[in-house]
Parts: C-alpha cells; sequence; structure tokens
C-alpha cells in the first residue's frame, strides 16, 4: 500500500506500487484533468506538481510518490482563478484543450519560481508540447499571468468552466477527508 497527500488529502492507493502515478490519479481518484498523452515522458499531457515541481505523473510510480504532496489541476485553485487560469482564459489560449491542464500545471511551478519571465525562459521551461500550436497565446497568457502575480493587472473574466475538486472526488472515498 502507498500513501501520500493529493490535493490536501491523505490517500492510499491499493494497487501494485509500480503503477503509473497517472493510472493512480486517473483510474482510482477520478482526477481526469491529469491527461494521458504519450506515455513516455515526452508530451507533458500528464504534469502535476510535486512538492513544487512540475513531474509528468506517468513517468513516476506510485512508490516513488510515497510520503510526497501532489497537486492537480482540480485543486491549483478552489475556484479556477488561479492567475494562470484566469490569463489562460483571457487569451483564448486553448484549442482543442488536451495539453491544457499538463500547460497550467507547469506555467504555475514556473512563475512561482520567476512571476517575470522572458519568452526564451519560457521556451526553456514550458516544453510540453500542443498538437495545436497554441504556443504564441501561451507565452502571452503566462507573461498576463506574471502580471496578474505582479498586481500590475486584474482579470475580470469569469473561470473558466470545470469541475471543483469536491465533484472531482465526489465517487472517491479515499479522496475525502475523514
Ligand atoms: S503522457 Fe506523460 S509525458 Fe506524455
Ligand atoms: S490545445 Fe490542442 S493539444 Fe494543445
Amino acid at each position: 500500500m502507498t500513501r501520500f497527500t493529493v490535493n490536501d488529502r491523505p490517500v492510499q492507493y491499493r494497487m501494485d506500487p509500480d503503477t503509473p502515478l497517472l493510472w493512480a490519479l486517473r483510474d482510482a481518484s477520478n482526477l481526469t484533468g491529469v491527461k494521458y498523452g504519450c506515455g513516455t515522458g515526452d508530451c507533458g499531457a500528464c504534469t502535476v506538481d510535486i512538492d513544487g515541481e512540475a513531474v509528468r505523473s506517468c513517468q513516476v510510480s506510485i512508490a516513488q510518490t510515497e510520503g510526497r504532496f501532489v497537486t492537480t489541476i482540480e485543486a491549483l485553485s478552489p475556484d479556477r482563478g488561479h492567475p494562470v487560469q484566469q490569463a489562460f482564459a483571457a487569451d483564448n489560449v486553448s484549442q482543442c484543450g488536451y495539453c491544457i491542464p499538463g500547460m497550467v500545471m507547469a506555467a504555475s511551478v514556473l512563475l512561482r519560481r520567476n512571476n517575470d519571465p522572458s519568452d526564451e525562459e519560457i521556451d526553456a521551461a514550458i516544453i510540453n508540447i500542443c498538437r495545436c500550436g497554441i504556443y504564441p497565446r501561451l507565452r502571452g497568457a503566462i507573461q498576463r499571468a506574471g502580471r496578474i502575480m505582479r498586481g500590475e493587472e486584474q482579470v475580470a473574466a469569469a473561470p473558466p468552466p470545470g469541475i471543483t475538486p469536491e465533484e472531482a472526488a465526489r465517487a472517491v472515498p479515499a479522496l475525502r477527508k475523514p
């Protein structure tokens, strides 16, 4: 049995310890914002935050996650109002949307360290693949998110549609608080 924290809730997975974190999150915890793209660590669609690092969840097992703190897109913000989410909505970054949760998680990790990144720093940090080619809008939105974080800009956009962490965990007793 492996134990760690997902979206501020303690979880125990009775699964093969070699199970990729991606599949535990999606199949056992119903956190389907974590996307499966390549399964080989290349695309970044499965990116989650583990202890403040952007990690491809298809490349770490649940055994390797023991004792760590995992945050998925469902819990990045209680109201989907994280500056990155606000900026992505304001700039209409999403096309098909499949890569977006991973992009948002990677961008949030970047901006926590550097809230005024250059285009070059964004390109170096966000190596996720988008088959729709949103990269120009992506850079602009990350820079807008930085301005929001620095208090230089406010966005009045409504929160993008989605589900709350509570809704995501609705059918998953292991994710409910005692
Ligand atoms: S599914 Fe994990 S990097 Fe592509
Ligand atoms: S928006 Fe379609 S894969 Fe990125």
